[in-house]
């Protein structure tokens, strides 16, 4: 959503998509497949995922700037040559990420909820945003959600559900267990998962 006090507001996107795309491009240098974090915070869970994936290629983004920067002390001290966290916003992330890297996963713990009606239209999980990610998604590939807001919960497995690039797997088992900083401080947490349908093929090929 543009925010209409920036004067040339597609300029100033561009510009920082293409810095994040270089940053990017050399960070992930070599890199095909890629387990991704949308929303990581402190970086707890994918710092855990990481250690006990030492074959994976694993990047977290956040827009909090402070909570990236923690997660990357967090990497250095655990020494994970496979981790890496950006300061980014989902959607640039998924523009910026160069062609040649898919992702195999993707976890989105305890999205911001947005709970007031009117600022339903800044949450993470609709369909267009699920279409971009799709199209940067390997055949196959694992969307994780977990969340401790029903209405989000039910409202984002809906979505996904009827969703033509994505089929949700009721029975999927969760694929790793570490405890969010927002997990821990939350009563209870519901998740679901879903794996990137094969791309369409057009009638004309
Ligand atoms: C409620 S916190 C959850 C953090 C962490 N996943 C956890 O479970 O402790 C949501 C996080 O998502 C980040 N966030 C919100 N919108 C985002 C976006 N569009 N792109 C990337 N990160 C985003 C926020 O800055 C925040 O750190």
């Amino acid at each position: 959503m543009p925010p209409p006090s920036i004067p040339d507001y597609p300029a100033v996107l561009a510009s920082r998509r293409a810095e994040l795309r270089a940053q990017v491009a050399s960070r992930l240098a070599g890199v095909r497949a890629l387990t991704l974090e949308i929303g990581c915070g402190h970086g707890h869970f994918l710092t855990a995922y990481a250690a006990a994936h030492p074959e994976l290629h694993c990047l977290g983004l956040d827009i909090a700037n402070d909570r990236i920067a923690r997660a990357l002390r967090k990497r250095d001290r655990a020494r994970l040559t496979r981790l890496d966290f950006v300061h980014a916003d989902a959607d640039d992330l998924l523009a910026a990420l160069p062609e040649e890297i898919s992702l195999a996963q993707v976890f989105v713990l305890f999205p911001d909820p947005w709970p007031k009606r009117r600022h339903h239209k800044n949450r993470l999980m609709q369909p267009e945003f699920l279409a971009r990610l799709a199209a940067r998604c390997s055949p196959g590939a694992g969307l994780y959600f977990r969340t401790d807001y029903r209405p989000y919960f039910a409202e984002a497995r809906a979505v996904v559900a009827e969703h033509a690039d994505w089929r949700l797997q009721p029975d999927a088992a969760w694929p790793f267990e570490h405890v969010t900083v927002f997990q821990a401080r939350a009563d209870a947490h519901e998740s679901f998962v879903a794996f990137r349908r094969p791309p369409r093929v057009s009638a004309s090929g």
